[in-house]
C-alpha cells in the first residue's frame, strides 16, 4: 500500500526500495521505519512510499482524486508552482531539484495507477487559478504522454514544461492578466508575449532541457498555423506542445474564470472536436479523448430533462454519452430509481452538471441492482 510520508509511522515495513531523485537506495524493502529513519525519508524529500500490508491487500485501488497520497502530490506540486512564481519574480532563478521531485512524484504514481481523471481540483479560488491550472495541465498532459508510450525521460521532460508552461505570464501586469472585461487589442499583444517570455526564462536554465522550455514558447500555436507567437504549422510545432495546447485548453474551459463561467466538459470536449484538424492535431483530441475520462464512473451527473443518475458506464469512443442509472432522493439519501439510460441511444438528453464523484455510493447501488 502505497502512503504519504506523513502517514509512516514507527514498525511500518516498506515493501519496495525507496530511491532518491538521483538513483541512490535510501531504505531498501523490507526495512522496518522508525523515527530517525521517516525523519530521514522527509529531509531527502521522499513524499510517498509503499508499505507493506496484508490486512489491506486485495483492498480496491482509491479514486485518486480522493486517495491522500495522490492529494499530498498535487497540493505539494501547487505549492511548488507558487514558490517557484515567487521565486522568479523575485528574480531569483528556478529551483530546479524542488520541480524535479515533484514532476517525479507525479510520473511515478501515474505509472502505478491508472489515474484517467482530470478535475483534481474540484473547488478552486480564482486566486489560485494559474497554479491549480499548471498542475492539471501537467498531470493531464502526463496522461497524454503515457498513452502515447514516451520513456520515464520524455515524460520527464513533457512534466517540467507543462507544469511550467505559463511562467512567462509572471511578467505580465497583473491588471491585464484578472481583467473581467475584455481586453484591448493593446492589451492582448501584450498578453501574447507570455510564451516568448516564458521560454526566455526557462532557456536561461542549463538544467532544464530545451524540449521543455519549447512547450512554454509554444503551446499557444495551432496546428493550422493560426496561433503565436511564431505562426508555425503542424509538426513545426513539438509534439509536446502540440500535446499541452490541447489540455490547456480543455482544463481553461472547464473551469470558472474572472471573465466567464466554466463550460461543461461535453460542450469543451465538441469545442475540441471542432478544433480537431484546424487548431489541434486530430491524433492528438483522438488520444486525448481516449484516455482522458471526461466523466469518471461513479460521478453524479444531473441531466438537462432534471432527472439524477450515476454514471455506470463509459464507451471510450464517446466519452461524452455514459450508461447512467438514475437516483432519487429519499430523505437526505441518493436512491435508485431502478431505471438506466444509456446516452448513447437517448439522444435527446444530455448532461448539464456534475455534482460530484461518490465511488462508495457506486458500489452500493451496483451492489443493489
Ligand atoms: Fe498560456
Amino acid at each position: 500500500m502505497r502512503i504519504a510520508i506523513t502517514d509512516a509511522r514507527e514498525g511500518m515495513k516498506v515493501a519496495r526500495d525507496v530511491f532518491s531523485k538521483d538513483g541512490r537506495v535510501l531504505l531498501k524493502a523490507g526495512s522496518l521505519l522508525t523515527e530517525s529513519s521517516i525523519r530521514y525519508l522527509k529531509k531527502q524529500g521522499v513524499i510517498a512510499i509503499e508499505i507493506e500490508d496484508r490486512l489491506l491487500s486485495g483492498r480496491k485501488p482509491v479514486r485518486p482524486n480522493s486517495d491522500p497520497v495522490w492529494q499530498e502530490i498535487i497540493s505539494e506540486a501547487e505549492h511548488t508552482v507558487r514558490d517557484i512564481w515567487n521565486s522568479v519574480s523575485q528574480g531569483r532563478g528556478i529551483h530546479i531539484s524542488r520541480i524535479e521531485r515533484i514532476v517525479d512524484s507525479i510520473i511515478q504514481e501515474l505509472l502505478q495507477r491508472e489515474i484517467t481523471y482530470p478535475k483534481l481540483v474540484d473547488i478552486r479560488a480564482l486566486d489560485d487559478y494559474t497554479f491549480t491550472h499548471s498542475v492539471n495541465v501537467c498531470v493531464l498532459s502526463l496522461i497524454m504522454g503515457i498513452a502515447k508510450g514516451y520513456s520515464e525521460d520524455e515524460l520527464f521532460e513533457l512534466g517540467i514544461g507543462s507544469l511550467l508552461h505559463d511562467l512567462g505570464k509572471i511578467i505580465i501586469p497583473p491588471e491585464i492578466l484578472g481583467k473581467a472585461d475584455t481586453l484591448s487589442a493593446e492589451e492582448m499583444e501584450i498578453v501574447r508575449k507570455h510564451p516568448a517570455y516564458g521560454f526566455s526564462l526557462l532557456v536561461q536554465e542549463s538544467e532544464i532541457n530545451i524540449n521543455s522550455s519549447l512547450i512554454a514558447y509554444q503551446h499557444h500555436e495551432r496546428y493550422d498555423g493560426s496561433g503565436y507567437p511564431r505562426g508555425l504549422k503542424g509538426d513545426e510545432i513539438h509534439e509536446y506542445a502540440q500535446i499541452v495546447a490541447i489540455v490547456d485548453v480543455y482544463d481553461a474551459l472547464t473551469t470558472d474564470r474572472i471573465y466567464r463561467n466554466r463550460i461543461q466538459p461535453y460542450e469543451a470536449v465538441e469545442m475540441l472536436i471542432a478544433m480537431s484538424g484546424r487548431g489541434f492535431n486530430p491524433d492528438y483530441v483522438k488520444l486525448f479523448l481516449k484516455n482522458v475520462e471526461i466523466y469518471p464512473v461513479g460521478s453524479i451527473v444531473e441531466l438537462n430533462n432534471g432527472s439524477l443518475g450515476i454514471i455506470t458506464g463509459v464507451d471510450k469512443n464517446m466519452p461524452v454519452r455514459p450508461q447512467i442509472l438514475l437516483l432519487k432522493w429519499e430523505g437526505e439519501r441518493l436512491v435508485p430509481t431502478g431505471d438506466e439510460v444509456d446516452l448513447m441511444k437517448e439522444v435527446t438528453l444530455f448532461i448539464t452538471r456534475v455534482i460530484k464523484l461518490d465511488k462508495e455510493l457506486l458500489e452500493k447501488v451496483l451492489g443493489n441492482s
